[in-house]
């Protein structure tokens, strides 16, 4: 009988040591992002640098198709363009991002910093006139530029592995937007021929070379050029892209939520009135 036990511990054992052998991800990093609130809005200063790391970095490797250039200035966007009167001057002045109070929101067509960063892209299309493939400066209309023409050229590229679109990848991936900053500053520094030692990666080894390195984005806004700022600013982008319009569905919800109260007292009033004087 006792034998019987501890061979039954035995095994146990053993299949609980091959399971962690097999390297079972370690739990993401907890991240207290700004957007993770019931009524927390994004930190549009770390969306517009997240793109810029994004566009820097990441777009070599991975598209985003689900995004237009003019997505970036909708309402709501990181470069969203809005005019406001200077209290000083009086005069009207462009502010990207939305002003704590006033300002009138300028349309993406008129966005001159939305245009510019399509315009600073080179996309393949059809030359109209001759029907070649020729490179043309982008357009606000297009989608984000494809790092490659198709998956074929991808992983061709990338030693047979597949860098995946990052248009939803925030919910695409269990642990969400803290899976992903943690993947990209979870390397051990441990390389096995072209696999890199991720703590956080499924089965502990991932084909994307550390693409973040200390000061390899230059921040205009004095942020500190550290990997983990990268990284916590190109997941806050990534989960903007994700869910653009989560801010308008939060103070959708607390207008539902103020409805209801009022809607609660009115029908106790109600209530009160039908019933006053009976006995009940
Ligand atoms: C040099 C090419 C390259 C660059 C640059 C690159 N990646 Fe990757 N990435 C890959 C490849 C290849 C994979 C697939 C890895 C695998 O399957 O082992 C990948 C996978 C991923 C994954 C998916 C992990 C999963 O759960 O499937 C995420 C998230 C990711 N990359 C984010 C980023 C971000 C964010 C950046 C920019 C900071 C970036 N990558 C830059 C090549 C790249």
């Amino acid at each position: 009988m006792l034998r019987a036990i501890s061979a039954a511990a035995a095994i146990l054992v053993a299949g609980l040591g091959v399971a962690f052998a097999a390297g079972k991800a370690e739990h993401p990093e907890d991240y207290p992002f700004s957007f993770e609130s019931p009524v927390g809005g994004y930190d549009m200063a770390a969306v517009q640098r997240g793109f810029q790391v994004y566009q820097q970095v990441c777009s070599n490797c991975h598209a985003m198709s689900h995004l237009s250039y003019r997505h970036l200035g909708q309402e709501g966007g990181p470069f969203a363009l809005y005019m406001v009167r200077n209290h000083e001057s009086g005069e009207m002045e462009p502010h990207v991002g939305k002003p704590a109070h006033g300002g009138s929101f300028v349309d993406v067509t008129d966005n001159p910093y939305v245009r510019a960063i399509a315009s600073a892209v080179t996309i393949s299309d059809i030359d109209p006139n001759s029907g070649q493939i020729t490179d043309r400066p982008g357009r606000i209309s297009d989608r984000f530029r494809r790092p490659f023409p198709n998956e074929i050229a991808a992983r061709a590229s990338n030693g047979g592995a597949y860098p995946v679109d990052l248009s939803v990848i925030t919910s695409a991936r269990h642990g969400g937007a803290d899976y992903v900053r943690s993947l990209l500053m979870g390397y051990t520094g441990e390389v096995e021929g072209t696999l890199y030692h991720n703590r956080y990666f499924p089965g502990g080894k991932i084909a994307m070379a550390p693409p973040l390195a200390e000061g390899a984005v230059p921040y205009a806004d004095g942020s500190p050029t550290t990997v983990e700022q990268y990284a916590t600013d190109v997941t806050t982008f990534l989960q903007w892209a994700a869910d653009p319009h989560m801010e308008e569905r939060k103070r959708m919800g607390l207008v539902v939520l103020a409805f209801l109260a009022a809607l609660a007292a009115l029908l106790y009033l109600a209530y009160k009135q039908v019933w006053r004087g009976e006995s009940h």
